[in-house]
């Protein structure tokens, strides 16, 4: 049987796709840090992936195009981008100047599938976004994190409270609104979620109907995308407050809107700051919105005995003589922000005395201590909290980065430490930290990207 070359054809490609993916997968980058070198100097602060990702899922909900400035370069918002352009939607990003530009006016295909939401959790924000747009949606479910289940319910349950038919096919979500236009309604979520929050929103603010959320977010991402919201014609009462009333409005206009400045990134250079220059050494942070850590993290921080300052939006931080040891406990805002407890932990490392950090929003989010203990840090998880016995003096190893703000720690400590740490697969902090070791550089620390086998036999 003669085999067309087109079947040839086919199958050498693929053949080459199988072999690329391998390839990609045993060549992940790493950072090599050379420990000890203490940081100071000036750094700028890049706009808030958490924010980013709702002001961009709002776009969709007019067909008017929209602009969005000091949107950082991050694989999170490249993912994001990829979801969006399934539907029809034009997603132009300009490196050069950060900025975004969206027009869902093409918008024609309701879908967002599992190959691209499995990537980044928040692309499930495209339920509310489509529903809210079209009145119909096909979005595949989230998959959980490596630190445990992400439940989705409160979003369903809530878009359910609006007057969703939500129906699950295959893994995927399948919303529709009767007459394709939610009629709106009344949701008390618990607990209280950031993103459930973002999806309702986005679901409400064109429903025929009102809608009230009940102990909705009150993160600066809520807020500022609440904002963004109104100045496209939404009509919401209460921003800022854990009760939001929706009117619903026929349409929405498109614009030129601004993202607001990373508060977690800010949150790690501060800690940065703190643990590795010698005393006296200060890191500026420009671009930054401090109040956006809330009050909770302001204080602790303070209390380590970190000498802060800030001036407009500015942040300047001095390494003191000595750290003291603060416990903390996770909360929603204005608590202590959960996605600052790995890089808190290393901190409390670096203090004179034992320190704990309680998790309440998370049931497990502990996957960098085995590899911060690698280095010698003396840390053990005991039920939600993990205690930290400071003063340590700790060694540079290879580790493994597990999530985005695990593996931020273990650059921490390795520029602490003393000797070489081999962070390997930052893949994951390119999801959230924008130009990371260029940053970290410019500060005097010696962290190098390199491409690394980990399948190579140990030389
Ligand atoms: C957002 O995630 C952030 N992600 C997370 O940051 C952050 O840790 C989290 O808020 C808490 O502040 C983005 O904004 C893209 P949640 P989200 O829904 O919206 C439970 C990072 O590192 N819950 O507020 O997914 C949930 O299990 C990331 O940048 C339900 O029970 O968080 C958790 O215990 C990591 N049912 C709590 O609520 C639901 O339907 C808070 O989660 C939804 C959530």
């Amino acid at each position: 049987m003669r085999i067309s070359r087109e079947h040839d054809t086919r199958r050498f490609d693929s053949t080459v796709a199988k072999l690329r993916k391998r390839v990609s997968q045993r060549f992940m980058d790493r950072f090599v840090i050379q420990g000890g070198h203490h940081l100071s100097g000036t750094v700028t602060i890049s706009g808030s992936k958490n924010t980013a990702l709702p002001l961009m899922s709002a776009a969709l909900l007019t067909d008017e195009p929209v602009q969005i400035s000091n949107i950082p370069d991050l694989k999170d918002i490249t993912t994001f981008s990829r979801v969006m352009a399934v539907t029809g939607t034009s997603v132009e990003y300009n490196r050069d100047n950060g900025t975004i530009r969206i027009d869902a006016g093409t918008l024609n295909n309701p879908v967002a599938p599992y190959e691209l939401v499995k990537r980044m959790r928040a692309s499930f924000y495209m339920l509310g976004a489509l529903l809210g747009r079209v009145g119909k949606a096909r979005v595949s479910l989230p998959g959980g994190c490596a630190w445990g289940p992400r439940p989705v319910g409160l979003h369903i349950d809530g878009l359910k409270a609006f007057g969703a038919t939500i129906d699950l096919d295959q893994g995927y979500v399948v919303g529709s609104a009767p007459g394709d236009r939610l009629p709106g309604g009344i949701f008390k979520m618990e607990p209280s979620s950031v993103g459930a929050t973002v999806n309702l929103l986005l679901a409400a603010v064109t429903a025929a109907g009102g809608s009230r959320i009940e102990n909705a977010a009150i993160e600066p991402d809520v807020v500022v995308f609440s904002e963004m919201l109104q100045k496209m014609g939404a009509v919401i009462h209460g921003i800022g407050t854990p009760i939001l009333e929706i009117e619903g409005v026929d349409k929405l206009s498109g614009g030129n809107f601004y993202n607001c400045s990373d508060r977690i990134e800010l949150g790690t250079f501060m800690i940065a700051a703190a643990i590795s220059g010698k005393p006296g050494d200060e890191i500026a942070m420009f671009n930054a919105e401090p109040r956006h850590l809330g009050d909770t993290f302001l204080d602790k921080f303070k209390e380590t005995g970190a000498e802060i300052r800030t001036d407009g939006s500015t942040v300047y931080v001095k390494t003191p003589e000595k750290l003291s040891a603060v416990s903390v406990t996770t909360e929603i805002f204005p608590g202590f922000p959960t996605d600052l407890q790995a890089q808190w932990t290393v901190l409390l490392a670096c203090c004179d005395g034992n320190g704990k950090v309680r998790e309440t929003i998370y049931p497990d989010r502990f996957k960098h201590i085995p590899e911060l203990r690698r280095m010698g840090i003396n840390a053990i998880v005991v039920g939600d909290e993990v205690v930290v016995e400071g003063g340590g003096v700790f060694q540079g190893a290879q580790v493994m980065s597990t999530d985005l703000r695990a593996s931020v720690s273990l650059v921490l400590a390795g520029m602490v430490a003393s000797g070489t740490t081999y962070v390997q697969r930052v893949y994951h902090l390119d999801r959230g930290y924008e130009n990371l070791e260029g940053k970290l550089a410019g500060l005097g620390a010696r962290v190098v990207r390199e491409q690394f086998d980990e399948w190579a036999d140990p030389s």
